[in-house]
């Protein structure tokens, strides 16, 4: 991000999340592109960061769950005149969906999805943006997975499985590019106040933007795994040290 010129990518931008993290960007001076599943929705926040910062982002629609399609939408994006211009500096990847553990247990299809989302569209989406900047040598790949895959939990099973596979992709991934010019960071938030929290209660709820601080202030310091709010460095510390047989009583 320091002294980078080129687009960042906000994958998954209309997020509560992403979106704080678009509005402290466009806020520094970056320039951006926004990707997301719904055009409409993109073009309107594309807008309102225009009449906010005073520079429009292009947006791209698509799909985290068009596999089919992903290598012509890769392609989509670097033909883009935005992107053309100065290149892409950075991806931040943020889309992501979570269905309460029941509605799992009564339908498959919803566990497939929840894999499928957090876990098979995101990894074959960042190959695509890790070959692009490994063949350029720079560049860099945010990407939110979650307190959730740092232990097996009942409570929400298929997204803490599918976030601890994306948490051990990106691992892979920043095994993968040393020594290339591609940092790779995990974001691990807790809570954080968006419509995926929506009805949940809890005194660790964050806000977004300052959860987005601390995400653009991790990428500026290149730090590999960020857990935001810090907290949750400590509580998952001791989370993953509980013995088993007392964890499960917890029914987490
Ligand atoms: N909120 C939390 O407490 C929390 C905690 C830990 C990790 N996270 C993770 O943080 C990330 C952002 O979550 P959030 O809390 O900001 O949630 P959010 O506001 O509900 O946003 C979810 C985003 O994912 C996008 N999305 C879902 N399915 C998609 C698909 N098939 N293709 C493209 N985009 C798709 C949504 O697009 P639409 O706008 O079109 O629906 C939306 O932009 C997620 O990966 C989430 O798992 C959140």
């Amino acid at each position: 991000m320091e002294n980078l010129k080129g687009r960042i990518v906000l994958f998954g931008a209309t997020s509560g999340i992403a979106s704080a993290v678009a509005a402290r960007l466009a806020s520094l001076g970056e320039a951006l592109i926004l990707i997301g599943r719904d055009g409409a929705a993109l073009e309107a926040q594309a807008r309102a960061l225009e009449s906010a910062h005073g520079r429009k982002p292009a947006c791209l629609a698509w799909d985290v769950l068009d596999f089919a399609g992903h290598a012509d939408r890769f392609r989509q994006l670097e033909a883009m005149p935005a992107a053309r211009e100065g290149g892409i500096q950075g991806v931040f990847f943020a889309a992501g969906i979570l269905f309460p553990q029941d509605e799992c247990d009564r339908d498959p299809d919803k566990t497939r999805l929840t894999i499928e989302t957090n876990l098979t569209g995101p990894a074959m989406i960042l190959d695509l943006f890790a070959g692009h900047f490994r063949r350029r040598g720079s560049g860099w790949i945010s990407c939110v997975s979650s307190v959730a895959g740092d232990r097996g939990r009942g409570k929400v099973l298929a997204y803490a499985a599918a976030k601890a596979g994306l948490s051990a992709y990106l691992a892979g991934l920043r095994h993968r590019l040393v020594g290339t010019g591609v940092f790779v960071q995990t974001v691990k938030p807790g809570f954080v106040r968006t419509r995926m929290t929506k009805g949940v209660e809890s005194r660790l709820m964050a806000e977004p933007e300052k959860v987005a601080q601390e995400i653009v202030s991790a990428l500026r310091k290149r730090r590999e795994v960020l857990y935001t709010p810090g907290i949750w460095r400590w509580i998952m510390l001791i989370i993953r040290w509980i013995p088993s047989p007392v964890f499960r009583r917890m029914k987490l």
